[in-house]
């Protein structure tokens, strides 16, 4: 193995005994509320992932986007498509590695969007905090826990929000299972599982999927669960974790790579484009980790990305009184009566009859208005809460200590790894104030807001988006 292949194996233990040594909450920032804006002046940096939340973006009454950058200007040019027939007229940054900063200097943004790969997040996001902007960034936070503690302590020292964006929180079954949760539907939750399996070899070995192949370069340079948010997220939230319980400590187990290593070394024998990931020392195929909670509540989390087997999510939910679970399907609930009521089996009915008492007011307002755009519409959902939220004054549905305690999964379960799966403690991100934290995620719409409507499609939208404009017209036809 060369010396530059040699996987970084920090002393995380140590980092998080220095950083909770001097680390001091400045101020609480869950259910944080800052002055309500009328209309939230966004800027977006990486319009690949960013193109998704654009498209939502332009569909949202109260919102202008006025900035948007991307290194690469031919990214730039395919998101306006977007912008076509539109009031949003963004600032444009592109052509430099550094260009992002000039947008978070722009003096007229409230909030940015911060969707470029993740080892760029956290630099991008403390920044943009630090120029009083509001942030919200895609998932993972960030991948180092020294960034995890830096974004906590900019979070707080700023006052400004800090949110990730787990939008698989706002799937449509998930969802319902998270508002079964906050119903007590569930008796005392025992046990979650969640999962992000799912095969993104190829996407990964392609030359034009992802930007410099970042994706393949950090599989052959890590270990550890590098993608925890999607499986993690929705599960934490069923058991509001920091908020009454917290993740107390983890262990971790991963295989050998048996796909990637094979695949990079076959390519590289007929494309010298392969030859440099032809030696990576690639992370496993699966990794499984499992969690306690303070409270004595267990988790389990897996991530493969490359075993071609379906996609599993697995979001399974298991207490006292009754369970869910999504993956694999057909999706299902229990009532704690020893059988599963899966959709279209013998018990459809009852199925039927749950999901829709369970449905949570945020899907009866913007369900359908959802279909059509990305993750099954959990994008939209998302992004019109977020927004719903900021120009209403009411905390955002995620929080920088739940970005923070997501995140810091993944140097954990690397340490884990290199460390014959040995325990090591999740750090207290909220200094304590889980015990007594409010929920935020309120998809009931309890706490006010919901007036924000969503404006049709653009016709160059509908034009260039056929499944975007059967949605909007069916729905709108009935
Ligand atoms: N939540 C979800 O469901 C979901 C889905 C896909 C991706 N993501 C996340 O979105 C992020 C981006 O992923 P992606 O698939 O779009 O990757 P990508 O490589 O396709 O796109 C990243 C974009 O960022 C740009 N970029 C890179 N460095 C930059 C810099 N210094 N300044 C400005 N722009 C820069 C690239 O040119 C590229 O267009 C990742 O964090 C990923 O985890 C989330």
């Amino acid at each position: 193995m060369n010396e530059e292949n040699v996987i970084s194996n920090p002393d995380i233990p140590a980092i998080n005994r220095a950083y909770a040594a001097r680390h001091v909450q400045r101020r609480n920032m869950a259910g944080f509320r800052a002055p309500k804006l009328d209309t939230v002046r966004v800027g977006i940096i990486g319009l690949r992932r960013g193109a998704n939340h654009i498209k939502a973006l332009v569909q949202l009454e109260g919102v202008e986007i006025r900035a948007i950058c991307d290194k690469r200007p031919s990214e730039v040019e395919k998101s306006m498509v977007w912008f076509k027939d539109t009031d949003h007229h963004p600032e444009i940054y592109t052509g430099g590695e550094d260009e992002w900063k000039k947008l978070c200097e722009q003096k007229d943004l409230d909030l940015i969007f911060v969707c470029s790969p993740i080892p760029l997040h956290a630099q991008m996001s403390i920044y943009a905090l630090k120029q009083g902007k509001h942030v919200c960034s895609e998932v993972a936070a960030s991948w180092t826990m020294e960034e995890c503690w830096e974004l906590v302590k900019t979070a707080e020292e700023t006052q400004k929000h800090f949110m990730m964006m787990e939008n698989y929180s706002y799937m449509d079954f998930h969802l319902v299972t998270i508002n079964m949760a906050y119903k007590g539907f569930y008796g005392d939750i025992v046990h979650a599982e969640g999962a992000y399996n799912t095969s993104k070899e190829d996407n990964c070995f392609s030359k034009t999927m992802y930007s410099d192949m970042w994706w393949l370069r950090e599989f052959g340079k890590r270990r550890g669960i590098i993608y925890p948010t999607h499986g993690l997220g929705p599960i934490a939230t069923c058991l509001d974790i920091n908020r009454g319980d917290r993740m107390d400590y983890l262990v971790y187990v991963e295989g050998s790579d048996f796909t990637c290593g094979r695949k990079a070394r076959e390519l590289a024998q007929n494309d010298p484009f392969y030859e440099e990931f032809a030696g990576l020392p690639y992370r496993g195929n699966m990794g499984v980790a499992l969690i306690r909670t303070v409270k004595g509540r267990t988790l389990m989390l897996q991530h493969d990305p490359y075993t071609p087997s379906p996609h599993n999510l697995i979001h399974g939910i298991y207490g006292t009184k009754g369970a869910a679970l999504f993956d694999p399907e057909p999706p299902r609930f229990s009532k704690g009566d020893h059988r599963w009521y899966a959709k279209g089996g013998k018990y459809n009915d009852e199925y039927d009859r749950l999901y829709c008492e369970y449905t949570p007011e945020i899907c009866k307002w913007i369900g359908k208005d959802s279909k059509g755009h990305g993750h099954g519409g959990s994008d939209m959902r998302m992004d019109w809460h977020i927004i719903d939220c900021l120009r209403n004054g009411l905390p955002l549905p995620q929080d920088v200590y739940d970005a923070a305690a997501l995140s810091a999964i993944v140097p954990l379960t690397s340490w884990s790894a290199q460390n014959r799966s040995n325990s090591i403690d999740i750090p207290d991100f909220t200094c304590g104030a889980w015990r007594d934290n409010p929920r935020n995620m309120d998809i009931n719409l309890e706490n006010g807001g919901g007036n924000t409507r969503i404006l049709p499609p653009s016709q160059a939208a509908m034009t260039f988006d056929d499944h975007l404009a059967k949605q909007w017209e069916q729905h709108h036809a009935e």
